[in-house]
């Protein structure tokens, strides 16, 4: 059976890493293996970047930042995406190479011409047969934030980024879906989690479907 590659986007409090769950948990009872994953954080190499780069109580210089995404990244892709594709499995990951356009190039302001090269260098080229971006508004994901928090979950480093900068990122997932229809697909992720789910089976179905 062929396989797919599917990633999972949005701001933080989206409700992303809840309908990748659900997805896996579908797609395994359709009788498809499948991988999950996510960036930073896939290997345990990635892991180990995850602690540093989100780390809140570290400052982290933009470019470092990026970089340490990248690496994460081409670790990711050469030991546990692409294998997983060539054996045959659905990877699901939450977050890919977007995430570093939205928050690195949008968020902090770095040229698109040099997050396009990191990103290029870190994939190999390898891009998702399918984006699902999870939007809701800023004020939306920070209440959920705030509801997180409440109940004892960390903060991580960009979580504690201002409404400016979570506008940035939301707006440039907005245009990475105008520009590429055909891979990225916006959902609308203020509903119940069934809500959700079912805009993304709407989206998925098709792609499983085009693969047998
Ligand atoms: P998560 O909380 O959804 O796992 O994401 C971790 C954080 O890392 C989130 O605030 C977004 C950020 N991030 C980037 O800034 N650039 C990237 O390339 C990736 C993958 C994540």
């Amino acid at each position: 059976m062929a396989a797919a590659f599917i990633t999972f986007e949005g701001i933080d409090g989206s409700g992303k890493s809840t309908q990748l769950r659900i997805l896996a948990s579908e797609l395994r009872l359709r009788g498809h293996e499948v991988v999950t994953t996510r960036e930073p954080g896939g290997t345990p190499l990635g892991t180990r970047v995850r602690d540093l780069v989100l780390d809140a109580e570290e400052q982290v210089d933009p470019l470092a930042e990026l970089l340490l995404y990248a690496a994460d990244r081409a670790q990711h892709v050469r030991k546990l995406v692409r294998p997983a594709l060539e054996s045959g499995r659905f990877v699901l990951s939450d977050r890919y190479a977007d995430a570093t356009v939205a928050y690195q190039g949008a968020g902090r302001g770095f040229p698109e011409e040099l997050v396009a090269e990191v990103v290029a260098l870190a994939t190999g080229g390898l891009m998702p047969d399918l984006t699902l971006i999870f939007d809701l508004t800023v004020e939306e994901s920070r209440r959920r934030a705030e509801q997180r928090s409440q109940k004892g979950d960390k903060q991580d480093r960009l979580d504690s980024e201002d409404a400016a900068f979570h506008t940035r990122v939301r707006d440039a997932y907005l245009r990475i879906a105008a520009a590429e229809p055909t891979r990225v697909h916006v959902i609308e992720a203020g509903g119940s989690v069934q809500e959700t789910q079912s805009q993304v089976m709407k989206f998925v179905l098709p792609c499983i479907e085009a693969r047998g």
